[in-house]
C-alpha cells in the first residue's frame, strides 16, 4: 500500500515536470535547454550516497516547485535560470547531508556491532573463567586432601620414632595444606557466587541478619561484639547469598578492631536511584529513570578503618591490607561481596578514615 502510494506521487511528479518541461521547448527552445541543467547536478546527489531512485523523484520535485514559479510568475528568463541553479544546489546539498547521515548511521552500526562481540567475548572468557576456577578449585580439594592425611598419618605412626625437628615440619606441612583447603574452599565460594546462584524470591533482611549473626557467634562472644541493626526491609534477592554478604561484612567489621570492643551497626534506607554515586572513591555517573528505587545498606563500625587509596583495592581477589600473623583470612570476602551485589543489580564502596572505623555501603534495587 505504502510502495503504490509512492510510485503514484513519484509517477504525478515526473509527469509534472514533463509537461513543464516540455512547455519551455515549445516556448523557446533555449529556455527548455536551460531547464535541464539540473540534470548532471544531481548526478552529485547520487555521488553522494542517495538512492536512485530517491535522486530523480526528488530533481523532479525540486523541479516541478522552481519552474512552476517561473511559470507564475510570466515565465522569465530569469526565474527559469534560478529555478534551474536552486533545484541543482539543493541536490548538490540534499545529497551531502544524506551521505553523511549515512555514513554516521554505518559507523553507529558498526560501533554496536563492535561493542555486542566484545561484550560477548567477554562475557564467553569470563564463564570460561568462572568454569575453570569451580573445576580447578573443585578437582585440587581431592590431592590436597589426600597429602594432607598421609603426613597426618605418618606422623601418627612414627609417633615415637620423630625428634621434636621432624614433628614441626610436619606441623608446617598440616597447616600449609589447611590454608591451601582455606583458599580453594574460598575460590570455589567466589566462583559459585554466578555459576551456581538461585533465583531471586522475596527475602526478610531482618532474617537474613539474624542468620549471619548465628553463623559469626563464636566470633562475637570472643571478640565481645555488639552487633545492632535498625528494621530491615524485605527485598527481592538470593537469600543464601545475602546471609554470606552480611556475614562477609559484618565478621569484617568484628575483626577489624583492635584495643577495643566492636561495635557494628547495620541500617537501610531506600532512596531515589541517584544519577552520581560515590564507587570507590570515584564519581561515577549513572543513568536513571525517575521511578527506581534502591535500598542502601550500611555496615558501620568502630575498627582499625582504611586510607583512601585502598577503597578500590580491597575488593579485588586475594587483596589484604594485612599479615595474616596479625589478622586471618585468605582476602576474598570482600570480592565476594562484590560480585554477590552486582549479581543482584546494585553497588557496593567504602567510606573510612584510617583509625576512624569504616562504613561499606552496597545497594539492592527494590524490585
Ligand atoms: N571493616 C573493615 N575495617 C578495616 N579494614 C577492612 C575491613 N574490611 C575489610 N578490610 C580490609 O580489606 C581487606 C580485604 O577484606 P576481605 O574480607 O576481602 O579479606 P579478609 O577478611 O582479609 O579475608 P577473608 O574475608 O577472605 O577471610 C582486609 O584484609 C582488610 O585489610
Ligand atoms: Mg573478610
Amino acid at each position: 500500500m505504502v510502495h503504490t502510494k509512492k510510485y503514484i506521487f513519484m509517477a504525478l511528479i515526473t509527469l509534472s515536470s514533463a509537461l513543464i518541461i516540455l512547455y519551455f521547448f515549445a516556448k523557446t527552445r533555449n529556455l527548455g535547454i536551460l531547464s535541464l541543467v539540473p540534470v548532471p547536478v544531481m548526478l552529485i546527489g547520487w555521488f553522494y550516497g542517495m538512492k536512485p531512485a530517491v535522486t530523480v523523484a526528488l530533481f523532479f520535485a525540486l523541479f516541478t516547485v522552481f519552474s512552476s514559479t517561473a511559470i507564475i510568475h510570466g515565465e522569465t528568463k530569469q526565474y527559469l535560470y534560478i529555478g534551474s541553479v536552486m533545484s541543482g544546489a539543493s541536490f548538490v546539498l540534499i545529497g551531502f547531508i544524506v551521505g553523511k547521515l549515512k555514513d554516521l548511521t554505518e559507523q553507529k552500526k558498526a560501533a554496536v556491532t563492535r561493542i555486542r562481540s566484545l561484550a560477548n567475548d567477554l562475557k564467553r572468557s569470563n564463564l570460561e573463567l568462572e568454569q575453570f576456577a569451580y573445576i580447578a578449585s573443585h578437582d585440587l580439594l581431592e590431592p590436597l586432601r589426600m597429602v594432607s592425611n598421609y603426613v597426618q598419618l605418618l606422623e601418627k605412626r612414627n609417633k615415637d620414632k620423630l625428634d621434636s625437628d621432624s614433628k614441626e615440619f610436619i606441623g608446617f606441612a598440616v597447616d600449609g595444606a589447611k590454608r591451601m583447603k582455606r583458599l580453594i574452599d574460598d575460590l570455589l565460594t567466589h566462583s559459585r557466587v554466578s555459576t551456581k546462584g538461585r533465583p531471586f524470591e522475596p527475602v526478610e533482611c531482618e532474617k537474613v541478619f539474624e542468620a549471619a549473626i548465628k553463623n559469626l557467634e563464636f566470633a562475637i562472644q570472643d571478640k565481645k561484639a555488639n552487633v545492632t541493626h535498625d528494621p530491615l526491609p524485605r527485598v527481592t534477592a538470593d537469600e543464601g547469598q545475602l546471609v554470606q554478604l552480611f556475614q562477609n561484612l559484618i565478621g569484617n567489621a568484628i575483626k577489624f578492631c583492635k584495643e577495643r570492643a566492636p561495635e557494628v551497626h547495620v541500617s537501610a534506607v531506600r532512596q531515589k536511584r541517584s544519577s552520581m554515586d560515590r564507587q570507590g572513591g570515584m564519581i561515577a555517573e549513572i543513568r536513571t529513570r525517575n521511578d527506581e528505587f534502591d535500598w542502601l545498606f550500611s555496615v558501620r563500625d568502630n575498627g582499625i578503618g582504611i586510607a583512601p587509596m585502598y577503597f578500590e583495592r580491597i575488593f579485588k581477589i586475594f587483596q589484604r591490607l594485612h599479615a595474616r600473623e596479625e589478622y586471618d583470612g585468605t582476602g576474598i570476602g570482600l570480592a565476594v561481596c562484590m560480585k554477590i551485589v552486582e549479581r543482584h543489580g546494585g553497588r557496593i564502596w567504602v567510606e573510612s578514615k584510617e583509625g576512624e572505623g569504616a562504613v561499606f555501603l552496597f545497594t539492592i534495587p527494590e524490585k
